[in-house]
């Protein structure tokens, strides 16, 4: 139930690079995407709430999510009118809780596992009816987060490999099922923070290559570069790609890297909470 009056928009925009010290060697160009507001993850939530139909609708949505996920569940349901309860847990970044308050949704707390979370939101949908926006494993928000890919692809037809931030994993599904159904040899590399193990969704397991392994130094300096030289803030899980990309890791000694010609890298944006970041800098 799409609001009355309103279009769905998707935009990206795409930047090239040419990193000189490495086109003698192996010539990759590299792509970034940056979305807007709260990351692309607008694009799964709203795509999940206007499929609601009215009866759903009236019920209401539940979600449980630490950041962007909630929210742009806030956001869409504020834009179609409809009730939100969303469970965050206790520990979240507080310009993501503000935002999720910004947008008039119910803020529910749980703790920090993701037992807590999903009990918790379990326990709304019994008390209220609302429907579950599940923040990775659902089919609306996975499509919806794959049209960064289509869009991607439209502009840059020639990319063969795709590098994608992984947390949960929509992002990732919806790139992989995108890319594979329009070039089914295209490379689709996840990139993690050393130390996370975010593997687990089916669709990941069978549609990706391998999973590039990035250290927090790396995520700093990609930041830096996105505020330098593009002008925009991204957060350090929007950053993981680009990192991956700059820094001289095991990736760079790959397969995947040498084999390469054009690397797509989604730089998936989101917020970055301000008050810790001005408090590292004074450090
Ligand atoms: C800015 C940003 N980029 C990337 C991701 C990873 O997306 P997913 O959870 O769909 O794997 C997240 C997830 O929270 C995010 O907020």
């Amino acid at each position: 139930m799409l609001p009355e009056g309103m279009r769905v928009t998707a935009s990206c925009a795409i930047y090239l690079f040419n990193f000189l010290q490495y086109m003698v060697l192996i010539v990759v160009d590299i792509c970034c995407i940056v979305l807007c507001r709260e990351a692309f993850k607008i694009r799964g939530a709203s795509n999940s709430i206007f499929a609601l139909d009215n009866s759903q609708a009236a019920k209401g949505v539940v979600t449980h999510s630490s950041g962007n996920h909630a929210a742009v569940v806030a956001l869409a349901a504020k834009l179609c009118g409809i009730s939100a309860y969303i469970v965050i847990p206790k520990n979240a970044p507080a310009c993501k809780v503000d935002n999720v308050k910004r947008y008039g949704s119910q803020v529910i707390w749980s703790d920090v596992t993701m037992d807590s979370r999903e009990s918790m939101a379990k326990k709304v949908q019994e008390e209220t009816g609302a429907i579950l926006i599940h923040p990775f494993n659902d089919k609306y928000t996975i499509s919806g987060q794959g049209t960064v890919c289509l869009e991607l692809l439209e502009q840059v037809p020639k990319i063969d490999t795709i590098i994608v931030p992984i947390s949960g994993g929509s992002l990732i599904s919806g790139v992989a099922l995108a890319a594979k159904a329009i070039n089914p040899s295209i490379r689709i590399l996840p990139a993690e923070p050393k130390g996370a193990d975010d593997l687990a969704q089916p669709v990941v397991r069978d549609l990706v290559d391998d999973v590039i392994v990035v250290y927090d130094n790396a995520i700093v300096d990609a930041m830096k570069m996105c505020y330098e030289t593009l002008k925009v803030a991204v957060e350090p899980s929007g950053a993981i790609g680009l990192a991956a990309a700059l820094s001289d890791d095991e990736f760079k000694q790959s397969s995947a890297w040498h084999e390469s010609n054009k690397i797509g890298i989604i730089v998936s944006r989101g917020n970055v909470d301000l008050s810790v970041l001005w408090d590292s800098l004074y450090k």
